[in-house]
């Protein structure tokens, strides 16, 4: 973590977020409601209520999919990112609300609990046009709840990282399962092309931006390094590596992010502890290496975080010949002080870091 990182605090930066996220919502819900009375006067409030708070849960689910890869193919959509887990609260809040007035509309009246009457009250799982489709809108939501309860730090402190990350990773579960929902649900009944156009879109989207950045990530895995002696794999050459900033290599199927700063040079864990966003995608800012994604920094020689903070991630021994960068692809255990690689002026240099 960094002293810049407020973790709970309300900066104006996320007042700003959330203020122009609730303004799109209120003015969706809106327009949803009043121009699906004028088209269909007979109606109920309930019904466009349902249809309303549905289409906005899943479509903000979509953008809250597409912001990853987004944000790891133009830095631009990096300020989308910072506040990510607000979207996913408000998507959960929204299909509760979607799903709490369904639950109202077909499930109260009965003598079952609402509950109960969900899961028994059509029993066609074999069948396709009639498939309870509802039950699969429930567990969706209930992933949701998951994610949006544990969505703070304090969370992912007491969870842990790879835990947490586990946890969150169901969001592509529960897409699945809304899909599903919608195309056998609505879908079988809904005579107007506009929910399976946007639907498909929708999906599409969601499904080609992860393949394009998965394919650019995987370019670093590609790329081949050549082991030299002692073990040592070459980089690039220095000057390659713009001051303060890093290049990501992949080394025994981890990323090393190689940082270049004042005269130096070391290699971290690309890895940040808190949700693994990409470090070498970072900056050094007050000469810590600063994560893009929320500001957590750590020291490039330790790759432990600036006290009070206890986080740490492995640092790689690293040394610089004849103006090329060598790195050792055995990784140090996290927080280990590993001297930095000095560049040379001239024809140099050949100045091993060593492990302390
Ligand atoms: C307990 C959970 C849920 C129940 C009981 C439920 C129930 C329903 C019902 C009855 C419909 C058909 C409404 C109609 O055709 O008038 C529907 C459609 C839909 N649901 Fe759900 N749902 C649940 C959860 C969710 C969640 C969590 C989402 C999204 C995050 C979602 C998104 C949608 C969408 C996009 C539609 C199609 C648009 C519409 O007709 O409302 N649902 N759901
Ligand atoms: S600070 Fe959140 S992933 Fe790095």
């Amino acid at each position: 973590m960094s002293v810049q990182y407020g973790a709970i605090s309300w900066n104006r930066q996320k007042k700003v977020y959330d203020l122009t996220l609730v303004s799109l919502l209120v003015l969706y819900l809106a327009v949803f409601v009043g121009v699906g009375a004028w088209r269909n006067p007979s109606a109920t409030a309930e019904t466009l209520l349902i249809r309303a708070f549905g289409t906005a849960a899943f479509l903000l689910l979509n953008v809250v999919l597409c912001i990853g890869p987004l944000a790891r193919l133009d830095r631009r959509f990096l300020p989308l990112l910072y506040n990510r887990r607000h979207l996913g609260v408000t998507t959960f809040l929204l299909g509760l609300a979607h799903g709490g007035f369904a639950l109202f509309q077909f499930h109260a009246l009965g003598n079952a609990n609402p509950l109960v009457s969900l899961f028994i009250s059509n029993p066609r799982y074999g069948s396709v046009a009639d498939f309870p489709f509802q039950a699969l809108g429930f567990f969706a939501l209930i992933i949701l709840f998951l994610m949006a309860a544990t969505s703070h730090d304090f969370w992912l402190r007491n969870l842990s990282a790879p835990t947490w990350k586990r946890l969150h990773m169901l969001v592509y579960v529960a897409y699945a399962l809304l899909v599903a929902h919608v195309t056998l649900g609505a879908l079988q009944t809904e005579t107007n092309p506009v929910l399976a156009a946007a639907l498909i879109v929708g999906v599409v989207t969601v499904l080609s931006l992860h393949v394009v950045a998965a394919f650019r990530e995987g370019r670093v895995d590609r790329a081949r390094h050549q082991a030299v002696e002692e073990g040592f794999v070459e980089v690039c050459k220095v000057d390659r590596i713009t001051e303060k900033c890093a290049t990501i290599i992949s080394l025994s199927g981890e990323r090393v992010a190689v940082f270049r700063y004042d005269g130096k040079v070391s290699a971290i864990s690309n890895a940040c502890q808190h949700q693994n966003g990409p470090l070498g995608e970072g900056r050094i800012i007050d000469g810590c290496v600063t994560c893009p994604w929320h500001g957590y920094q750590y020291q490039p020689e330790s790759g432990a975080a600036p006290p009070p903070f206890k986080e740490k991630i492995p640092t790689f021994r690293v040394k610089i010949v004849k103006g090329s960068v060598f790195v050792h692809p055995h990784p140090n255990p996290p927080g280990t002080r590993v001297e930095p690689a000095k560049i040379g002026s001239a024809q140099v240099d050949v100045t091993e870091a060593q492990s302390r």
